[in-house]
């Protein structure tokens, strides 16, 4: 059965070049006028790709976690010429579980915990640095300590000349070209003699990740080393008596990875909690005054439920008709999730505008109500070292500093593929609290 094209749902009659620029240059605005024009279902037209429906109906979203990963294929393709073949967002389904069995130990809530105190030391160190009346632009500044920790913790790089070397790699992949270019069909964006120059930074963040990949191998303390590439290295899985670790190969693509999609996206999320929070001095307070850990994870939920990282938290494309009310949507089709569509819906969230982290003490969403990790087989792997990292940053914040607002409340723009606060998160430190008497106290 292959459905006509007048069985997708209505969209924007924009040319599609207009959309591709909508989109990419003002997400947040193209997709409240899709919101408010189409309701939560709705197709959109990028030259060089077939039709993509977004959708924020939570029956659809639960159908596309919970079927069968075998019909569910991602659809993260247009990573996979930053990333590589064999990093985990981009494995066909039939080796995606296999691959997630291997590499999801290091991951795991228990496992994170270990680096807590480390986390807590480096968060410590910087929000030491701020003074009164100073401005600090807080995302800009939760950039560089989420890329040491994850290069650190997650990588295992103790070297601090390697460390600045793929830092200053890294921040040079988030141009303004590269964020449209994750947009252009692959005719243009392929790797060619003309666009040499946009894949340079990433042929050098490769070879030092190689390198460091063989050291790591050599190095006679593997045992007893923690950090994620370690455990990674070490990691065997085995059925019928054959026993699979990750090559040179899937291990460099996967470092790439883990940097990309938990480095920028923590940092941002970050960003946006000094953000609210200086808008709203009494929830700092309650988070001052309040020791329980409750509502500590419940300010660090709603940060990322008020505040979207990510607007399409999942891509599928699904392989099997699929349909939503009296729509049946072509197999093939690409499906994107429209997580911010979910978290801003007030009959889910009353006065869903408003930062209220108590929300998740009195009623907590259920699973499809609340996607800022997506969901289903390709769930976010960092989740619980991101959520880790957001609450220790909250913690260390109001337990340090009092915050005021440097202007309005920042508006969302895009940054590869986070919309990330547009003033940088510019806050104003109003007052130094003695960091001794708050880390007694
Ligand atoms: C606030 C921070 C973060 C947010 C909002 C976030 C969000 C997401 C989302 C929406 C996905 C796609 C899920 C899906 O397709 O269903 C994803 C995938 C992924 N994330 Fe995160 N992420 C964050 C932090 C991290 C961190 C810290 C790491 C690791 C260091 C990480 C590693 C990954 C990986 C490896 C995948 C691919 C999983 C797969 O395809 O099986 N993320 N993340």
């Amino acid at each position: 059965m292959c459905p006509s094209k007048a069985e997708l749902r209505p969209g924007p009659r924009l040319p599609g070049p207009v959309q591709t620029l909508w989109y990419t240059f003002d997400q947040p605005g193209f997709f409240a006028r899709c919101r408010s024009q189409f309701g939560s279902t709705w197709t959109v037209r990028l030259p060089g790709f077939p039709p993509v429906v977004v959708t924020a109906d939570r029956d659809a979203i639960k159908r596309l976690f919970t079927g069968d990963p075998l019909v569910r294929r991602h659809g993260n393709d247009l990573l996979r010429r930053i990333l590589g073949d064999s990093s985990l967002m981009l494995v066909e389904p039939t080796e995606h579980l296999a691959r997630r069995r291997l590499e999801l130990p290091p991951f795991h809530g228990q496992a994170v915990r270990r680096y807590g105190e480390r986390i807590r030391e480096l968060f410590a160190a910087e929000v030491d640095g701020w003074r009164t009346g100073q401005i600090v632009a807080t995302a800009d500044r939760a950039r560089a300590v989420t890329l040491e920790l994850i290069l650190e913790l997650v990588l295992g790089i103790r070297d601090p000349g390697l460390r600045t070397r793929l830092g200053h790699e890294f921040e040079t992949l988030q141009t303004p070209a590269n964020n449209l270019a994750l947009f252009l069909p692959e005719v243009l964006t392929r790797r060619a003699r003309w666009n040499a120059w946009v894949y340079r930074p990433l042929d050098r963040v490769r070879q030092l990740l190689a390198r460091h990949i063989a050291q790591t191998r050599d190095d006679p303390t593997l045992d007893q080393r923690t950090d994620s590439l370690s455990l990674l290295i070490r990691a065997r899985d085995g059925d019928d008596g054959h026993v699979s670790s990750l090559s040179d190969e899937e291990l460099c693509d996967e470092l790439l990875t883990l940097v990309l999609a938990g480095h920028e996206t923590t940092a941002t999320a970050i960003g946006w909690a000094c953000d609210l929070l200086a808008h709203n001095p009494a929830v700092a307070g309650r988070l001052r005054d309040d020791d329980g850990e409750a509502y500590l994870k419940a300010a660090a939920k709603e940060v990322l439920r008020a505040r979207s990282v990510i607007y399409v938290s999942a891509a599928r494309h699904v392989l099997e008709p699929f349909e939503i009310g009296a729509w049946v949507i072509a197999p093939g089709t690409l499906m994107l999730v429209d997580a911010q569509g979910v978290h801003g819906d007030p009959k889910l969230y009353p006065e869903p505008e408003a930062f209220r982290p108590e929300r998740f003490l009195e009623q907590p969403p259920d699973s499809y109500a609340y996607i800022p990790f997506g969901g289903g087989a390709h769930r976010c792997l960092g989740a619980a070292l991101a959520m880790l990292e957001l609450e220790l940053f909250i913690e260390t914040l109001v337990q340090r500093v009092e915050l005021a607002p440097d202007g309005p409340p920042a508006r969302p723009v895009r940054r590869s593929v986070t919309l990330a606060p547009g003033n940088g998160g510019r806050v104003r430190v109003s007052r130094v609290r003695a960091p001794a008497i708050a880390a007694a106290a």
